[in-house]
């Protein structure tokens, strides 16, 4: 077997653990740490540096916080007019603009990023540490993805990965990996229930997620999973920012909120200042420009902390109830707790939902690198070859995933008609027959959503699926039936038939954002390093290479190109866009399921 990657991509922090002959590890990164902060910088070219990642990203943030790009997955998959993009708007220092199909863009100087080719260069520096620890060159990857990601945000993450150089072999949800790592698949010999109830807990920096899953001698499976998407440790930190700035103010001091250089200085005082507190009763915040109203710094205490946050810790609970309705367990049926995601390290947390549930979190080993290693775990049933559980046949796989939104059809008046409901198991296929409306009507297409509101507009559309062209016929007789299938790895697949000839009808998908394939493999070589024949926008040299030459991709260009960016007019995007295949040779091979 090939080495292999599982990934786990989170919103402040990307951790990876490697499979490599028969070990499994978790790959280190410059500081011995395990986990690399999920940061993209782009310097200016006056300081003729390369794109940084992790720390050194980070540091940039002090003189150019509008070229230091945070929280980069709330926007995979994104439009910009939705709800999480127009959030992310008001809280970062960086610009978003639209994409001529509505995708959100982040501008840096004059380059407008895809979200997808900031989040690869994150992957990238997962693979280059990889490599640097195996010894050998490293391209397959399991991804772990929030379990309430839809298709769009799925297929962003994947086509990530692969502009970094990596192979997806399988896409998996993030609780479902942490159950592979936990230590409770499998079952214990001798284990005296046929299966194990389990809660997965998971509070990181941008998001909080819950979800029910059954382990049993066979495998592991998701029956509800929730959570909130504006819910993590950076509103922890933001309450102490907001503190210090209020004492601050009140000693007499101006209002730090306007100082632009200071406020990153704060807001990474704050996290540190939070995360000593889970070992200390006491700690002291010292900023250089605090110091003239209190030289020796500003106390906070854990009592303090816990009072500033203690709403936050209880907005977590109604997730986890609603998950429990979902799944129809009470409280009591919860066998084992697992609590992962730093934010978790908070003894308020861990207190606040050992009593509500009646149950201490089990303790679990490296919780920050847990994700990656139930994601390489997978990687290793997929691939087959390596260590697998007892009494599991190679290629077999020990998870059942299930579809955490239904996916649906957009009807006559704007309502939803759904064809895969939601807690279907994953790979699911649905058929579906339509007709014409029309005479001689040579095209149908139906519009792809997934949500479970009734109205189609307040869900999310994914793709819309045209099949034809059609033999001419009065408006009622064809009778075509299409089959669509998820795994879970991206957008639906849909073939069509015409069920008088039983002849195929060719079916083009056209998903709804996201990158072509052409512009995938143009981003590709350039984080690889390659040329493209296109001018430097601002001259900075491209990732990689000194002969390779930066560009982003432009609202502007049409479909293939790669070209300047500037103020593009915002004009719909034309149908030809999607029109290549998705995927092509290099693309994710998919959950294969055994
Ligand atoms: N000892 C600690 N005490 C309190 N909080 C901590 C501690 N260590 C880390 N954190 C917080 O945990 C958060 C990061 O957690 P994690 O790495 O699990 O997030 P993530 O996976 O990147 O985000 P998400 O799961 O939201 O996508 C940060 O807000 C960090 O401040
Ligand atoms: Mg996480």
């Amino acid at each position: 077997m090939n080495p292999l990657l599982g990934i786990d991509f989170g919103t402040t922090n990307a951790a990876a653990a490697l499979v490599s002959g028969k070990d499994v590890k978790v790959v280190p990164h410059a500081d011995g740490l395990l986990t690399l902060p999920a940061v993209v910088a782009f310097p200016p070219v006056a300081t003729g540096g390369r794109p940084l990642v992790g720390r050194e990203a980070q540091a940039l943030a002090v003189r150019h916080p509008e070229r230091v790009i945070t929280s980069v997955k709330r926007l995979l998959g994104r439009k910009l007019e939705a709800p999480e993009a127009r959030h992310q708007r008001q809280e970062v220092p960086y610009e978003l603009v639209m994409a001529k199909n509505g995708d959100a863009r982040i501008r840096v100087g004059r380059r407008h990023h895809a979200p997808p080719d900031v989040a690869a260069y994150i992957f990238g520096a997962l693979k280059d540490a990889a490599e640097a620890m195996a010894r050998e060159p490293v391209s397959d990857a399991v991804v772990a993805v929030p379990a309430d990601f839809n298709d769009l945000q799925r297929q962003a993450i994947v086509d990530s990965a692969r502009i970094a150089g990596l192979n997806v072999v399988a896409v998996m949800t993030e609780p479902a990996a942490v159950a592979l790592a936990a230590g409770i698949f499998p079952l214990p010999r001798g284990h005296e229930k046929k299966d194990r109830k389990v809660l997965v807990y998971d509070l990181g920096g941008g998001s909080f997620s819950v979800a029910a899953l059954v382990v049993t001698e066979d495998g592991v499976e998701v029956l509800a999973s929730g959570g909130d998407a504006f819910l993590g440790g950076e509103d922890f930190d933001q309450r102490i920012v907001s503190e210090v700035c209020e004492d601050f103010m009140r000693a007499g001091g101006v209002d730090l909120r306007r100082e632009r250089l200071v406020m990153p200085r704060l807001r990474d005082a704050a996290e540190r200042a939070k995360r000593e507190l889970s070992f200390h009763d006491r700690v002291s915040i010292q900023l250089p420009e605090l110091a003239s109203r209190f030289p020796d710094g500003m106390e906070l205490d854990r009592g303090r902390l816990e009072s500033l946050t203690q709403d936050l810790v209880d907005r977590t609970v109604w997730p986890c109830e609603t998950v429990l309705n979902h799944a129809k367990w009470s409280v009591e049926d919860v066998d084992v707790l697992v609590m992962v995601g730093g934010q978790t390290r908070m003894p308020r947390v861990r207190a606040h939902i050992t009593d509500w549930l009646g149950k201490a979190p089990m303790d679990v080993a490296a919780p920050e690198a847990l994700t990656a290693l139930g994601a390489v775990r997978q990687g290793v049933a997929v691939v087959g070859g390596g260590r697998r559980a007892k009494g599991q046949k190679k290629g077999q796989i020990a998870i059942t995933e299930t579809t955490c939104l239904s996916l649906g059809v957009e009807n006559a008046g704007g309502v939803v008609t759904r064809l895969i409901p939601k807690g279907t198991p994953l790979p699911a296929s649905q058929a579906q027959v339509l007709s014409t409306s029309a005479d001689n009507q040579a095209h149908v297409t139906v519009h792809l959503l997934q949500g479970d509101r009734e109205m189609a507009a307040d869900n999310d559309s994914i793709a819309r699926l045209q099949m034809g062209p059609l033999a001419p016929a009065p408006r009622g007789t064809p009778q075509i039936e299409i089959v669509i299938t998820t795994d879970g790895a991206g957008i639906p697949r849909a073939t069509a038939r015409d069920m008088t000839t039983d002849e195929p009808i060719p079916v083009r998908v056209r998903p709804s954002g996201g990158l072509t394939e052409a512009e995938i493999v143009t981003l590709t070589a350039l984080h690889a390093g390659g040329t493209v024949a296109a001018p430097a926008v601002d001259g900075a040299p491209a990732p990689g290479g000194a002969g390779a030459v930066p560009v982003a991709l432009d609202d502007s260009a049409t479909t293939d190109a790669v070209s300047l960016t500037g103020d593009a007019p915002q004009i719909e995007a034309p149908d030809s866009r999607h029109d290549s295949p998705r995927r092509g040779s290099g693309a994710p091979r998919g959950l294969q399921r055994g």
